[in-house]
Order: structure tokens, then C-alpha cells, then sequence
């Protein structure tokens, strides 16, 4: 063995030790002209980063790749946005987050993404990096059918592809929307509103409700009319309206919306935190969104028209109002079965909204039923549905990505079987794919690294529609 260390050639394959070394691996995986993203270090990364450059032109790496920073000598229009300062946070934040989003800036913390912290959202740069090798192209339409945040008609529009999202938490499509609008929203009026920010704030709580400071799991009454923002929209926006003109000189909807989300989000952390009173989380969230705002604009400078259309609905995934055959591609993430309960943690939201929890529940996958195993029944049904419909709306041949996270411990608590025995939900839903005339391209497994997930691994499944 001492023999062999020293040596040029290794014994077994005739291979120098030092021209391998040398070489290094990453000239095997890609052309020397392309650049990789700096925070690429999962091993799903490098895959995806491997299928974008050889599915993708150079052209179309340097427009719409999501990881890599340079082709050639032209930067690509990701490293681009996401360079600068990550996302402004406010002062208290701890050592950790700052870090957290730093040593994610090319992956989470760019763009309007970074809006609301949303529970179980997409990382963008994945999502880029999929609707690439997907081969949807500019002018084509995905489909999200359980959006959540909108990461996926947010990226998409900025490549240039129309997107339709939905779901069925009529918060999520009001917050998608606020961050889609936030691409192209007029800045004055939101440089007046932080100048007005104790009285908005005031306003806010007036109309909107005010939070009860530190009580994480408060049970909410059903609203009454006068409290509902949904209910009481017209006498709400017409009020609001004359006010909002005298405060920030604009009666404009998405400037309304825009600053209700930043509300909405500060008066969801002053429940769950006591660190700061709640105007002051609503001014640091603010001056946070504008300063999101601000960059996304600035980078965005000049190419406002490439900006895709994003319809933004309310709906249900299992039972689509969308054509057959009719998009180009889809991705989505469902809940994973009984993971995080959506409804609960947007509780705040959704109560000021005048939506009727309850209701609400019946629509949401993974919330049904007396039990877990009956949940679980219920889920593997819903996702059958889901599954069903993505096969009719998507055009033959194009392709289905489900992103889906399986706690096999979990599952063997509630199956009443042991570990080994459990089927993950990746290989459950790829089953149902397949009779839903799919067929499975590839998996690639993912760690979820997130400090408060029981989930261990992630799946991301490519299915092809059969043609
Ligand atoms: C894992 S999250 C999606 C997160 C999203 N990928 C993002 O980047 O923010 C799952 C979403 O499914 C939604 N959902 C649950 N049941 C639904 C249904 N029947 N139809 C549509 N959406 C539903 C939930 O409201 C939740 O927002």
C-alpha cells in the first residue's frame, strides 16, 4: 500500500492518482464556460444543476438558469437578482436568522419570496431549476394547484412563463397576490405609508383586528360582519379608501394589500412573540417589505415586460375549473399528509378574513377525519383525485413534478405496522400515478434540514403525461 501512495499510476485501473485530482469532477460534469452557484452543496443541487446545463442552451441558462452564476462571460440573470444585501432584517434578529438567510441568498432570499415566512415553501431556486428541466419554455403556462406562497407563478413569471396557482386557503391567494403585484408596485405611496406607520397601524387594528400579544394558540370566535374583511369588503375598502387617501395619497388596491399583508404578518409574530410590542414589529416589517420591494425593482429595471401573467385563484386541486390538456407543465408540493396544519397556523389571517374555519377545514388535504388513520385514508383518497386531475389538464408528453416529504415513523404509529413494513407516500403516490397515466422519470431524494420538522426526507417526483 506504501508502494501504490506515492506512485503516479494506481495499480488497479491504470489511472494517475494526480491527473484525476487535478482534472477534478466537476469538468466531467459540465463545460468548462459555466460557473456553478456558490451555495450549491445538496447532492439533489448538483443533479439539478447537471439537467439544466444539459437540457438548457447557453442562451437559456444565461436568461433562466437557476444554478449557475456565470456562462461564459455573461452573468446569469439569477446571480443577478440575487446579489446584494439578502433581506433586510430587523435589528433584534437573531445571529442565526441573519446568517440563515445569508447563507441562503441564492436559494430563498431573493425576490418577493422572502415576503412572509410561509410554512413548507418551495426553495425558488429549486423551483427554477425544475420548471427548466420540465422544458417549459417562455409563453408556456404552469400549472400550481396548491400554491401556498405562489413561489412557483412568482419564479415563473419571472422567466417570462404564465402561471395558473391556486388553493384553497383563501390566504394564500391573497398573500401569492400581494407578492406577485409587490414586482410591479408603485413605491411612493409605500414610502408615504412608512412616514404614516402609527397611524396606519392604528387604522389597521381599528378594521382589521388587533393581536393578543404572546397567545400562540388562541381559539377565535367566528368573526362578527364588522370585523370580516371579506364580509364587509366594500364598506371596508370604501372607508379605508378616503382614510388611506389622507395617509398615503393613493387609493390604490394593491398599495392596500400590500400594506394589510405586512399587518397581517406583524400582528401573526406579535401572537407568537413578546420580543417586541406590535407596533414595532409592523414598523420593522414594513420598512422589510419595502426594502424587498425596492431590490426586486431595482434589479427588475428595464425588463418589466418580460414579467409573465400569474392567475391567482382560490380552489380546490381535486376538482380543477381548468381545461383539458391545456397546460404545459406542473409542480407542486401537497401537505404531507399530517404535517403541519395550515389552517391553524394562518389561524390569524384567516379569522380576519371572516373565513369560517370549519368550512374552510372540509376543503384542506390532510385536515380531514376522526383520526390519523382515518386522515390517512382520507389523504391517499384526496391525492388520488389530485393526481386524476393533473393528468387531465396537462398535455400529452409534458411533464408533472410533486415535491412530497414521508415521516415513515409517523406512518408506522398510525398504520399499526412496524417501520420496515411502511410504504412511503413517494412510492404510494407514484403507484397512483402510474394509473392515472403517468410515468416515473426520476427521483431525487432531499434532506429537509429545517430546525423544527419531524420530516427527515423529501422526494422530488418527475412523472411524464403518457402521450
Ligand atoms: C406544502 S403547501 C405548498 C407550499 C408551496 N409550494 C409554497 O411554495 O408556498 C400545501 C398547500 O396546499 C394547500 N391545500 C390543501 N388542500 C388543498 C386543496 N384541496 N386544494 C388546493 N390547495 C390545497 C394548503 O393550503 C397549502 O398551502
Amino acid at each position: 500500500m506504501g508502494k501504490c501512495m506515492g506512485s503516479k499510476k494506481s495499480s488497479s485501473n491504470n489511472i494517475s492518482t494526480f491527473d484525476v485530482l487535478s482534472e477534478g469532477m466537476f469538468r466531467k460534469l459540465f463545460p468548462e464556460n459555466l460557473v456553478l452557484s456558490p451555495q450549491l452543496n445538496e447532492v439533489y443541487e448538483l443533479a439539478l444543476a447537471y439537467y439544466e446545463s444539459k437540457i438548457l442552451n447557453e442562451d437559456e441558462l444565461a436568461d433562466n438558469g437557476a444554478y449557475f452564476i456565470r456562462v461564459g462571460d455573461r452573468f446569469t440573470r439569477h446571480y443577478l437578482i440575487c446579489t446584494g444585501e439578502p433581506l433586510l432584517l430587523p435589528a433584534h434578529s437573531s445571529p442565526r436568522l441573519k446568517s440563515f438567510f445569508k447563507k441562503n441568498q441564492f436559494r430563498t432570499g431573493y425576490s418577493t419570496h422572502g415576503l412572509f415566512p410561509y410554512r413548507g415553501k418551495f426553495h425558488p431556486q429549486m423551483v427554477k431549476a425544475l420548471i427548466n428541466i420540465m422544458g417549459i419554455k417562455p409563453g408556456d403556462t404552469i400549472l400550481d394547484p396548491m400554491m401556498g406562497s405562489g413561489t412557483v407563478p412568482i419564479e415563473a413569471s419571472f422567466m417570462g412563463i404564465n402561471s395558473i396557482g391556486i388553493d384553497a386557503s383563501p390566504f394564500c391567494r391573497f398573500m401569492s397576490q400581494v407578492k406577485y403585484n409587490a414586482l410591479t408596485i408603485q413605491q411612493e405611496p409605500l414610502d408615504q405609508a412608512l412616514k404614516s406607520s402609527k397611524e396606519l397601524f392604528e387604522f389597521f387594528g381599528r378594521f382589521a383586528g388587533s393581536p393578543i400579544v404572546g397567545r400562540k394558540n388562541r381559539k377565535y370566535e367566528l368573526p362578527n360582519d364588522s370585523n370580516s374583511i371579506n364580509k364587509e369588503k366594500i364598506y371596508f375598502k370604501s372607508e379605508y379608501t378616503q382614510r388611506f387617501f389622507e395617509l398615503i395619497k393613493t387609493d390604490k388596491t394593491d398599495v392596500f394589500d400590500f400594506l394589510l399583508l405586512a399587518y397581517l404578518d406583524s400582528a401573526g409574530y406579535a401572537e407568537r412573540s413578546k420580543r417586541q410590542s406590535p407596533y414595532d414589529q409592523f414598523q420593522a416589517i414594513l420598512e422589510r417589505y419595502l426594502f424587498v420591494v425596492k431590490k426586486t425593482q431595482y434589479v427588475l429595471q428595464g425588463s418589466e415586460s418580460l414579467l409573465a401573467k400569474a392567475d391567482l385563484l382560490q380552489g380546490d386541486a381535486r376538482n380543477l375549473i381548468i381545461k383539458k390538456s391545456s397546460v404545459d407543465g406542473i409542480l407542486f408540493s401537497p401537505p404531507y399528509s399530517f404535517a403541519i396544519d395550515y389552517l391553524d397556523n394562518d389561524l390569524f389571517h384567516l379569522n380576519l378574513m371572516g373565513e369560517n374555519i370549519d368550512v374552510l377545514k372540509e376543503k384542506m388535504v390532510g385536515l380531514r377525519g376522526k383520526n390519523f388513520k382515518e386522515r390517512y385514508q382520507l389523504y391517499i383518497e384526496h391525492m388520488d383525485k389530485i393526481l386524476f386531475e393533473c393528468a387531465r389538464v396537462l398535455k400529452p408528453e409534458k411533464f408533472c413534478t410533486i415535491i412530497i416529504g414521508t415521516n415513515d415513523n409517523q406512518l408506522s404509529k398510525v398504520l399499526d405496522i412496524p417501520k420496515e413494513e411502511v410504504t412511503g407516500l413517494h412510492k404510494i403516490l407514484i403507484d397512483m400515478a402510474v394509473q392515472h397515466h403517468f410515468s416515473p422519470v426520476r427521483t431525487l431524494a432531499r434532506q429537509i434540514s429545517g430546525i423544527a420538522n419531524t420530516m427527515r426526507n423529501e422526494y422530488i417526483i418527475i412523472l411524464q403525461r403518457n402521450p
